[in-house]
């Protein structure tokens, strides 16, 4: 069907992850060198007025659900007035947040009362010292698990917990993850790393594939394929009998999943870019400044937009175009 927001290979795309600054309060080491990165000047970011009318835009084009993303999109100042004017859109019916929830405990009942469904949270081990060591800040964990318990009481929709798996710094706990979900309603999902531009802190062979992250796991119990909690993103989803939760992975190195991709991705200072990686991008911030018509060149980069990356393990991310994903939203 050729949906007014249909791309070239037929993808609808009705999904748009929104980041709201590069900057972060963590320095995870798959994402961000210790030192940071240049970080965009206030000028550069879009306004949320601005972020709001590229909604507008879109909505009227066939956008439907949104995710705001980073960086970590609590560390910019009033983050619920944004939402409330996503809300404010009439055809936007889903609005997620990814956070890594240090600032979450705090901001949760306000973020849900206006009007957030659903949170994503990054928790890469269960164990403090690690948290500490791979977020590169010391007494993270403790914040994070506040948010955690905060983002619990707050009554979102379907928790959703995301754990990068790397060899030798926490794939000896995915096992303990996975048992989380029979008591609790959490979705853990296991990302595969990615070469993205600055994630040098881990290297090749640091690399954990899903298929041997559901046989570690298989190790404790029957796994069955379900359908999963709600969203709009690639995981696959398990379940042990009985579980309250699901055990889902996210394999962009392992099982490409492009072929259901169904987003397009807005940088803090209002880049439209069809796909995680490659340079291509459309800028919608200087003509929304301008007073010009945006919804043509949402229609060339969704036009524009590629079949699929051809990441593979063991590439690396000298191949240029690869930016850090707290620059474009992971
Ligand atoms: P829901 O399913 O709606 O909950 O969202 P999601 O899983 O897409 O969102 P989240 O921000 O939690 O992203 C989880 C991981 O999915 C990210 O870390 C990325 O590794 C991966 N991911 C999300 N979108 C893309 C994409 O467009 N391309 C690739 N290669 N990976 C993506
Ligand atoms: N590879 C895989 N996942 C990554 N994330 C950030 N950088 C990478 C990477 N290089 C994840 C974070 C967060 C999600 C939005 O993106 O852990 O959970
Ligand atoms: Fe911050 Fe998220 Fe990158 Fe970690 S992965 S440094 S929490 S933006």
């Amino acid at each position: 069907a050729d949906g007014p927001m249909t791309d070239g290979f037929g993808r609808r795309v009705e999904y748009l992850r929104i980041s709201v600054t590069d900057k972060c309060n963590l320095r995870c080491v798959y994402c961000m060198p210790e030192e940071g990165l240049p970080w965009l000047k206030r000028e550069q970011l879009l306004s949320y007025e601005e972020i709001a009318e590229i909604v507008r835009v879109m909505g009227g084009m066939g956008l439907r659900r949104i995710r705001i993303t980073g960086g970590e999109p609590l560390v910019r100042r009033d983050l619920p007035a944004l939402v409330r004017m996503i809300r404010a859109v009439p055809q936007i019916d889903d609005v997620a947040l990814s956070t890594n929830a240090v600032l979450l405990h705090d901001l949760a009942d306000e973020l849900r009362d206006a009007g957030v469904d659903r949170v994503n949270v990054s928790l890469d081990s269960l164990r403090p010292d690690r948290i500490d060591a791979i977020s590169r800040r010391a007494g993270s964990a403790e914040a994070i698990f506040r948010g955690l318990e905060a983002a619990e009481r707050a009554g979102f929709g379907p928790i959703k917990v995301n754990c990068v798996v790397m060899r030798g710094r926490n794939d000896d706990e995915v096992a303990d993850f996975a048992a989380i979900t029979r008591e609790r309603p959490w979705h853990i999902r296991f990302i595969e790393v990615m070469p993205t531009g600055e994630n040098l802190g881990v290297s090749a062979d640091e690399f954990v594939g899903s298929d041997e992250i559901l046989e570690r796991i298989g190790e404790i119990g029957t796994l069955r394929p379900v359908t999963g909690p709600a969203g709009n993103g690639p995981a696959r989803y398990y379940a042990f009998d009985g579980a309250a939760g699901t055990i889902g992975v996210i394999t962009p190195m392992s099982h490409n999943y492009c072929d259901r991709c169904n987003r397009m991705r807005l940088t803090a200072d209002g880049q439209l870019r069809p796909c995680l990686f490659g340079d291509m991008q459309t800028n919608l911030r200087d003509p929304l400044r301008r007073g010009e018509p945006l919804e043509p060149l949402v229609r060339h980069t969704l036009g524009i937009k590629p079949e699929r990356h051809w990441l593979v393990q063991g590439s690396d991310a000298g191949s240029g175009g690869l930016l850090a994903l707290s620059q474009v939203g992971g």
